[in-house]
């Protein structure tokens, strides 16, 4: 995974994959990419295309054509098959305009772009790292963190962007908290961070900031290596095993953690504060822990914000509901079409915090989401006590100019001026 300034994760091989059949390029596509989400719900074109075209050859933004997947099932079947659909080129970057970087190499350490053993190899040694009772021990950490940035919001005069003044710092905090990153040294960390996935920030700041960070975890692993403490990149030093992480993986590790868990986080935070607030009725629930404990991922399901297709590639023929895929050929799966499925679902379209289902906002298969809990926890936390502790909360803007991220891989606002009457405790 390479991050960016869109929260890209580039592609690349790590090995080369042997095709079992020569590429029979079908006709190019007619059909454009449907991008236009509108405010929460998937582009409208999806109802008819899951049923009438469950397979459908698209032109991705980028200019190379693929194979729409936008059915429950189908999804699953794609994203379940690991030995017929590889990761190598596992980046939407791809498809909204990084066409030039397709089959690149994986960068080491970035799970997410790694297939079979190579991949295995780094999933089993995290997952550790984030499963539900080690993940919990974070939540006092959590909750104060959340409390001194409300409190912060209280000491300022709204409007304010809970973007930038929230739901950025918050997710970025929680890990270098994980990652062991210095107390002096984590708001270099927040801010470099902060401004790498800023839109507001002309490009050449955003990929100085990129560079920054980059430089920020190269200095972060090589003090870890030096001197080890109580954290994942030390742990992971620390485990007696044959093949001790060098430093390029760990650096791999720490960035792909970040790209893949601050930016999601912090607009799930953004976009759900703002799909509450137009569903008072939902809001009105938060503040029951046991609807939260399901609700939180029914707000994942609602607004699948890694949207605009997952990206594989066939590394053998197969057949997806009829059609023949071939093997080279890329196959974008949509989850935002696929969470909204009648079929798997019963009145998708309706946010209903109090109901459970097997959504696919987190993905599905070997790939799926390794930060699910922490993310879950984060949002448990952050919504309700933001709801909480500003009575009267509202949006300044109005719908219509509201910055959403229609055209980025991870959707969301990227920018929400919000206002409130107090601020309790
Ligand atoms: C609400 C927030 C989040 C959402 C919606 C989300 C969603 C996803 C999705 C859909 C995938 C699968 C991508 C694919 O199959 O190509 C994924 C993978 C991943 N996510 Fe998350 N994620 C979130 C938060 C996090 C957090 C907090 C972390 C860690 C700090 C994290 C770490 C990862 C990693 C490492 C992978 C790759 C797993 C692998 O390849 O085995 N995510 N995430």
């Amino acid at each position: 995974m390479k991050p960016n300034s869109n929260n890209v994760v580039a592609p690349q091989i790590q090995e080369p994959i042997s095709l079992t059949s020569t590429i029979q390029q079908p006709p190019p596509a007619s059909v454009p990419f449907p991008t236009n989400r509108c405010p929460f719900d998937p582009d409208p074109r999806y109802e008819g295309i899951r049923t009438s075209d469950p397979v459908l050859r698209v032109g991705t933004p980028a200019g190379f054509d693929v194979w729409l997947v936008s059915g429950y099932e189908d999804a699953r079947t794609v994203l379940g098959d690991a030995e017929t659909f590889s990761n190598v080129d596992a980046s939407s970057s791809h498809l909204m305009g990084d066409k030039d970087n397709l089959g690149a190499p994986p960068p080491p350490g970035v799970m997410l772009r790694h297939d079979g053993d190579s991949h295995s190899r780094l999933r089993l040694r995290l997952a550790r790292e984030f499963m539900v009772k080690r993940i919990a021990r974070l939540e006092p950490f959590i909750r104060d963190l959340v409390a001194t940035h409300i409190d912060r919001i209280g000491q300022q005069k709204g409007p304010l962007d809970l973007y930038r003044e929230f739901a950025l710092p918050v997710p970025a905090l929680v890990i270098s908290e994980i990652l062991g990153v210095p107390e002096g040294q984590r708001s270099e960390f927040e801010n470099a961070t902060a401004s790498q996935v800023d839109l507001s920030l002309p490009l050449e700041e955003r990929q100085a900031a990129a560079i920054q960070s980059a430089g920020f975890f190269a200095n972060l692993i090589q003090s870890k290596l030096e001197n080890p403490g109580d954290d994942l990149l030390s742990r992971l030093i620390l485990e007696p095993t044959e093949r001790p992480m060098d430093a390029a993986e760990l650096q791999g590790i720490a960035l792909l953690l970040l790209t893949a868990g601050h930016d999601t986080t912090a607009n799930m935070i953004t976009l759900g504060t703002y799909a509450l607030l137009q569903h008072p009725e939902q809001a009105a629930k938060l503040q029951n822990p046991a609807v939260m404990e399901t609700g939180v991922d029914e707000l994942i399901r609602y607004l699948t914000i890694v949207h605009n297709g997952v990206l594989r590639k066939a590394v053998k023929d197969t057949t997806i509901a009829g059609q023949t895929i071939r093997a080279g050929e890329h196959v974008a799966v949509v989850l935002e079409s696929a969470n909204r499925d009648n079929r798997f679902i019963s009145d998708g379209d309706q946010l209903d915090l109090e109901r459970r289902s097997a959504h696919l906002g987190f993905g599905y298969g070997p790939h799926q989401c390794l930060g699910q809990h922490l993310a879950r926890l984060e949002l448990r936390i952050a919504l309700p006590e933001l709801f909480r502790r500003l009575p009267g909360m509202r949006v300044e803007t109005p719908e219509t100019d509201i910055p959403f991220k229609n055209d980025m891989l991870v959707y969301g606002i990227k920018k929400l001026m919000i206002n409130w009457d107090e601020v309790i405790s």
